[in-house]
């Protein structure tokens, strides 16, 4: 693995919480540099097998030569298809460690960095067609709206919104730069702050990464053997609600309350971290990138 690929982030707890089996079958969802995939190698023996997604063709390179290992260059949110494509029923446990690596920030042409000039682009998979300038210069001013509101905490969300509408009635929106210029004048606080949140906010729309969580959560009652366990670590409060959520109650469905019936749906996991286990001053101290991790795990009953 390239040593500034990526620094995985909580790994000693995430191949303690995994409880591996050494002749188990892992999926490691996020590969990047393949550091969490490296630890969970080292807890497997020769019968041991591990499949890794990741939809960014650059994680391909840091794939060990290793025959216990299959790389899947897809989206995580194919898990189960995956899964039955090989006929395989259930795996022994799953790690999501989800966002961006830092491969990816630093790669100014990828333009997920505020720090270089670059088109907007933002896709994790360059296979997909929507860039983040597309979603700058098709969303609806309503839509930008509440986009750096949700998904950035942008306090002038909706101003922000009315300039980017007017800029792009001029030109179209294609660069780093020219976005930052466009928006100037309604920049609140610390720039670099500010742009982050924006950044983070266009980031989250262009790759779906709600909607991609969501998903891979809602398979994991099919996935995992009894016994089985799922580790998420999240990086934003969004992602963590969704994963809290769905480990507490097993879906995303709300349930019809009928006094009638003594009817509840039975929760398929059982909670192993109650907290989310954060990362220790020392690990910030060492890799300021893990400060707003949050590891979450649960297993299969
Ligand atoms: C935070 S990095 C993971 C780093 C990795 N754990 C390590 O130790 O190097 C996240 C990686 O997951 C990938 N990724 C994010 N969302 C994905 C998704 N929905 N499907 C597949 N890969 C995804 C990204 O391309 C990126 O390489």
């Amino acid at each position: 693995m390239p040593e500034t690929y990526h620094i995985p982030v909580l790994l000693e707890e995430v191949i303690q919480q995994l409880n591996i089996k050494p002749d188990g079958l892992y999926v490691d969802c996020t590969f990047g540099g393949g550091g969490h995939s490296m630890g969970i190698l080292k807890s497997l023996n020769a019968n041991g097998k591990l499949i890794a997604f990741d939809q960014d063709e650059a994680a391909r390179h840091n794939v060990p030569d290793d025959a216990r290992v299959l790389f899947v260059p897809h989206n995580f949110r194919h898990l189960k298809r995956f899964l039955q494509l090989h006929n395989i029923k259930e795996v022994d446990g799953v790690l999501a460690d989800l966002g961006v690596s830092s491969h990816q920030f630093n790669e100014a042409n990828r333009g997920f960095s505020t720090r270089f000039e670059a088109a907007l682009d933002m896709r994790m998979d360059q296979r997909q067609e929507r860039t983040a300038a597309d979603v700058l210069n098709t969303f609806s001013e309503t839509q930008l709206h509440k986009l750096f509101e949700q998904y950035g905490e942008v306090t002038n969300a909706k101003t922000l919104a009315r300039t980017i509408v007017a800029a792009r009635n001029t030109a179209p929106l294609q660069t780093i730069e020219g976005f930052k210029t466009a928006v100037h004048d309604v920049v609140k606080g610390n720039p670099a702050k500010y742009f982050a949140q924006v950044f983070q906010a266009l980031r989250i729309e262009v790759n779906d990464e709600l909607g991609a969580l969501k998903e891979l959560l809602e398979q994991l009652p099919q996935v995992l053997k009894s016994g089985g366990r799922a580790a998420i670590i999240t990086f934003h409060s969004l992602e963590d609600r969704l994963v809290k959520q769905f480990f507490k109650k097993g879906s995303f469905e709300e349930v019809d309350e009928n006094p009638f019936e003594m009817t509840t749906r039975s929760n398929p996991f059982k909670a192993i971290t109650k907290k989310p286990i954060e990362p220790s001053g020392d690990e910030i101290k060492r890799n300021p990138r893990s400060r707003s991790a949050k590891l979450r795990v649960a297993e299969k009953i």
